[in-house]
C-alpha cells in the first residue's frame, strides 16, 4: 500500500528589488505597452549583485518548515528544482542543507528548467510512497536576471528571480492534503527552442565564450509560445483523467507564470475560468522553477488558498520539459 503525501508547509522569498518596465524602456527599444500587451508583465524582482539562489532558496526553505512545524534535522530528502544553482558544483540542494542544519537528510538538484519545481514533487513522491523517506523539502527556485542578455528585447523583459519551497510529509489523505498525481515529460528534440550555450562542458568558461554572450539565455519566443500552450494544456488533461476530476472540480489552477496570453489561453483549453487562476506574472515576471511554489505559497498565506481545496498546476520549459500536479492542500 503506497503512502500518501501531504503539503504540511509552504514558503517563498522574492528579491526586494523592484525592476519595473520603465527601466527596459531606457535600456533598449521597448515600451511598457508592449510588454504589458503582449506578456502581462509589469515588473519583476532581481538579486542584487552578489547575491545567488541559496540566499532566497533557504530562507523560503525555513519559512516552510516553521509553517510545518518541523526542525530541519527531520527531513529525509532535499531536491531542488534550479537550473541556475549558486555554483556549477556543488548542488544547491548541498548547500541549502548546509545552511539549515538538516544533517539527516540527502540533498540534489534536478535540472528541468521551469518545471522544476513539478519535477522535484514527483521525484520526492516516489521516495517517499514506500514510507522510506518521512519528510522531504522541495524547492523551485531561479536565478535568472544574471542569465539574460540585456540588449536582446525579446527575451530579457521576461524573467525574474525568486524561490519557493514546500515540506511534504506522510498524510491521512482528505483535510490532511494529498498530493493526487504527478506526471512529467521531455522531448529532447525541443532542445534548441530554449537553452544556454555556454558555461557547461561544450563551451566552458572563457574570453571569447563572454564576447560572443554566450553565457546568455537564447530563446525562439514564438515557438516556444506554441508548444507552451500545447504541451500545458496537454498534461493538465491527462492528469485530470488520470484521476477522473473534471476542469469544475478543480479550485485553484496553478499555471507556470510566463506570459498570461498563455496562461489564459491554456485556462480556456480547458474551461477554467480565470477567477479560479492565480496570478503573480505581473509583478514578479517569469520566475522559472519558483513560479509555482511562490505563488502557491503567496495564495495560502493570504488565505486564498485552504486546507481541502483541490489544485491543478502544470508547467514546461528548457528541454523541452513539461508536467502537471494535482493535489488537495
Ligand atoms: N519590445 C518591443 N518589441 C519587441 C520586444 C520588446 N521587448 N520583443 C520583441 N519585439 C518585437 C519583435 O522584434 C517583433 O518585431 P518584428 O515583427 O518587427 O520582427 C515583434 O515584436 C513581434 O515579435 P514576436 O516574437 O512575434 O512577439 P510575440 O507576440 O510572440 O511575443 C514573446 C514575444 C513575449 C517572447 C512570446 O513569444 C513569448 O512569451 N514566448 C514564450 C516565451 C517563454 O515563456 N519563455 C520561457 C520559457 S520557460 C523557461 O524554461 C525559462
Amino acid at each position: 500500500m503506497k503512502k500518501k503525501i501531504g503539503i504540511k508547509g509552504t514558503g517563498s522569498c522574492i528579491p526586494d528589488r523592484i525592476v519595473p518596465n520603465a527601466y527596459f524602456e531606457k535600456v533598449i527599444d521597448t515600451t511598457d505597452e508592449w510588454i504589458v500587451t503582449r506578456t502581462g508583465i509589469q515588473a519583476r524582482r532581481m538579486i542584487e549583485p552578489g547575491q545567488a539562489l541559496t540566499d532566497l532558496a533557504t530562507p523560503a526553505s525555513e519559512s516552510a518548515l516553521e509553517m510545518a512545524g518541523l526542525s530541519p534535522e527531520k527531513l529525509d530528502i532535499i531536491i531542488v528544482g534550479t537550473s541556475t544553482a549558486d555554483m556549477v558544483s556543488p548542488s544547491a540542494a548541498c548547500i541549502i542543507q548546509h545552511r539549515l542544519g538538516a544533517k539527516n537528510a540527502v540533498g540534489f538538484d534536478v535540472n528541468a528548467a521551469c518545471p522544476g519545481f513539478i519535477y522535484g514533487l514527483a521525484v520526492a513522491q516516489k521516495f517517499m510512497q514506500d514510507g522510506s523517506h518521512r519528510h522531504a523539502l522541495v524547492v523551485g527556485g531561479e536565478i535568472v536576471s544574471n542569465r539574460i542578455d540585456y540588449k536582446d528585447r525579446s527575451t530579457c523583459v521576461l524573467f525574474g528571480d525568486g524561490a519557493g519551497a514546500v515540506v511534504l510529509a506522510h498524510s491521512n489523505g482528505d483535510r490532511d492534503g494529498e498530493i493526487l498525481a504527478t506526471q512529467i515529460y521531455s522531448d529532447g528534440d525541443l532542445w534548441e527552442l530554449l537553452y544556454v550555450p555556454g558555461g557547461g562542458s561544450r563551451i566552458p568558461a572563457s574570453y571569447q565564450m563572454l564576447d560572443k554572450g554566450l553565457q546568455y539565455v537564447k530563446m525562439q519566443g514564438n515557438e516556444v509560445f506554441k508548444y507552451a500552450i500545447r504541451t500545458m494544456a496537454d498534461a493538465a488533461r491527462k492528469i485530470m483523467e488520470s484521476k477522473k476530476i473534471t476542469s469544475e472540480e478543480i479550485d485553484w489552477f496553478i499555471p507556470h507564470q510566463a506570459n498570461i496570453r498563455i496562461m489564459e489561453e491554456v485556462a480556456k483549453r480547458l474551461e477554467i475560468p480565470m477567477e479560479k487562476v492565480i496570478v503573480t506574472v505581473h509583478k514578479y515576471g517569469n520566475t522559472s522553477a519558483a513560479s509555482i511554489p511562490t505563488a502557491l505559497d503567496e495564495a495560502i498565506r493570504s488565505g486564498k488558498v485552504q486546507r481541502g481545496d483541490l489544485i491543478l498546476t502544470n508547467s514546461f520549459g528548457a528541454g523541452f520539459t513539461w508536467g502537471a500536479a494535482l493535489f488537495r492542500y
